[in-house]
């Protein structure tokens, strides 16, 4: 989604403004800029293309200046055009980057036309560039205070003043905003990333922060307009998470960093210890008589799957719901459950919100299961798991997804060993089982050549079911998710004992349905599905585990995965359904990284 690079330097600061750019490309945008003060005067480019193409045209143009914002949109108000392209300019006085949504901009636009402004783009981010160039008397940072106070809804901007040669302004509500600390130069990003060429010190903003950055310091001030202090802190871990090495794309990089991604989640120590989730956890875990899992897309199907684990193994009823939904329907608050939010980026809108709404109706306790130690999410909840994936780029989440199961799972036995309901041998099983998980998921790696040649039966199809049960049913929700996002094949999942009530209608020789079969206590019921399949002429493809004897016959193709991998076997399974979407993919030849309409962190509504 948009993201927003801002700088201040004694040198020309183009290229690290286009470099910031460059690394935000994987949250997903139709149209980038930038804006620099050139000789006193704010100069730009935008394309509707790729951040090459600005690229080259600001080599073209030599576009140069020591100050300057840049911005990859991704269009809510107005299509991808040029003229909607941001920095938006003011009377080229003014020009402004925005991320989010300004809900009242329809009023204010029409406040601005009375006062004689003209508008020339469909956004909403326009008013904001006349509202600052209307209110300006001499002191951006001043203006910016006053003027965020009129506008509703939620952003971060980030805006420069022919005047004011060697100063930023930044905003946030609702939307992220860092600023990078330098040697005689600052900076703001939606995304430490950005940055990651030029600084490693970053200063994270609140809720409501205004901020100048200028050559030789950073002024803050917080939401009542006091003078604020954010901690300056060293994040240096974002340097390798950009390059592919020998990879093709960021999403098969991705997919083979699971077994790092996931021993480096996997708790030190022992035991399953509530000092995993925070200092007070084990007050928490002992005050709560359920749990309510909020979140969105990907995160929102490791939820239901740690539902599953969290009633069987601790024997504490779970509610999943999707966030959006959540925040605007009239829910039964429960204060005695805790609300677990699951996120990759820690910045969705919908999930973010979804916690302030419980929170506002007195759920006290709250957990975030988060990538991101940094993100408003983890800032906002009483308690935080991190999971430890490392910077994850390709917009289809992949190794976000096993690590944020690994953190779920932790929860759900530690949550039994608390209510006694796990032994010390039992524990003990469940730590070697998951130390043990990285290599078995190097031996499901191992299984892509197969799963190529699968690929190329499913690029040449339009439609995919996908069928599991049980604690696997939601493995084949973010089976078929993967599928439609990254290849634009439709695919939908059901749980396999649903398939006489509707979706065997579809079933003919056209449609393959992707099965996946643990061998586990479902086992004969899921086969009798697959009968079902067979009998209408469906073509069954299967991902068994090798104990199940299903074999590959007329119209079944088998890929053998490793013997049954008890309570975790989700971990694995999910592994050969993102390699056969990633596959698909690239046999249909799509971005693979940069789906269509597709945004990686989703920080409007
Ligand atoms: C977007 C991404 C998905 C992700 C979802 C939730 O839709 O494309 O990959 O699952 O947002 O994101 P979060 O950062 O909250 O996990």
């Amino acid at each position: 989604m948009c993201g927003i690079v801002g700088a201040v330097a004694q040198r020309n600061i183009v290229p690290v403004l286009v470099e910031g750019l460059r690394r935000l490309e994987y949250r997903g945008y139709d149209s980038c800029g930038v804006a620099v003060l050139s000789h006193g005067e704010p100069r730009r480019a935008r394309s509707v293309a790729r951040v090459s193409d600005l690229d080259a045209q600001v080599k073209e143009s030599s576009l140069a200046g020591m100050t300057g914002i840049a911005h990859t949109r991704w269009a809510t108000h107005g299509a991808p055009v040029t003229d909607n392209a941001h920095p938006i300019f003011s009377r080229d006085t003014v020009a402004l980057v925005h991320n989010g949504i300004i809900e009242n901009y329809e009023s204010l636009r029409t406040m601005l036309r009375d006062k004689g402004y003209e508008f020339v783009s469909q956004t909403d981010t326009e008013v904001i560039a006349h509202l600052i160039h209307s209110m300006y008397r001499g002191d951006l940072f001043q203006t910016v205070r006053e003027a965020v106070k009129l506008l509703h809804g939620a952003y971060a901007i980030a805006v420069i003043h022919k005047d004011q040669p060697h100063t930023v302004v930044g905003a946030r509500q609702g939307s992220p905003l860092v600023v990078g600390v330098g040697e005689g130069e600052n900076f703001l990003a939606s995304d430490a990333l950005a940055l990651a060429g030029s600084t490693d010190r970053f200063a994270f903003l609140e809720e409501g922060d205004v901020v100048e950055i200028a050559l030789d310091g950073v002024k803050i001030v917080d939401r009542q307009g006091l003078p604020a202090e954010r901690e300056v802190r060293v994040v240096a871990a974002y340097g390798g998470a950009v390059e592919l090495g020998p990879y093709r794309h960021f999403m098969q990089k991705e997919i083979f960093e699971q077994p790092r991604a996931i021993t480096d989640t996997i708790p030190q120590g022992d035991e399953f210890t509530a000092n995993l989730f925070g200092e007070n956890a084990k007050d928490v875990f002992a005050d709560i008589d359920s749990l309510l899992i909020l979140a969105c897309g990907t995160s929102y199907y490791s939820g239901l799957t740690a539902k599953y684990w969290l009633e069987s193994i601790a024997k504490i009823p779970t509610q999943v719901e999707i966030a959006s939904e959540y925040r605007y329907r009239e829910s039964v608050p429960n204060p005695k459950a805790l609300v677990v939010v699951i996120s990759q980026s820690g910045e969705t809108a919908d999930t973010l919100a979804a916690l302030k709404h419980a929170q506002s109706l007195g759920h006290a306790h709250t957990l975030a299961v988060c990538n991101v130690a940094t993100s408003a999410m983890v800032r906002q909840t009483e308690l935080a798991f991190l999971t430890h994936a490392g910077t994850e780029i390709g917009v289809a989440s992949t190794k976000a997804f096993t690590t944020q199961l690994v953190g779920l799972f932790v929860l759900a036995v530690t949550l039994a060993k608390l209510r006694g309901r796990v032994d010390a041998k039992q524990e003990a099983a469940y730590l070697g089982q998951l130390r043990h998980l990285p290599a078995a998921l190097n031996s499901v790696l191992a299984l892509e050549p197969q799963i190529i040649a699968w690929s190329e039966e499913f690029a040449r199809k339009e439609n995919a079911l996908f069928l599991g049960r049980g604690l696997h049913y939601p493995i084949a929700l973010e089976g078929a998710l993967k599928l439609k996002e990254i290849s634009y094949i439709h695919a939908e999942a059901y749980p396999a004992g649903e398939l006489k009530h509707g979706p065997l209608a579809l079933v003919t020789e056209a449609m393959p349905v992707v099965t996946v079969a643990p061998n586990d206590t479902l086992l004969e019921k899921l086969k009798s599905n697959m009968q079902e399949v067979r009998a209408r002429g469906g073509e069954l493809y299967v991902f068994a585990d090798a104990d199940t004897r299903i074999v590959s016959e007329d119209g079944i193709h088998v890929i053998r995965m490793p013997e049954h991998y008890g309570a975790l076997s989700p971990i694995l399974h999910v592994v050969p359904l993102q390699l056969l979407a990633y596959h698909t993919a690239c046999a249909r030849g799509t971005d693979v990284d940069k789906p269509r309409n597709l945004a990686k962190s989703v920080t409007v509504e």
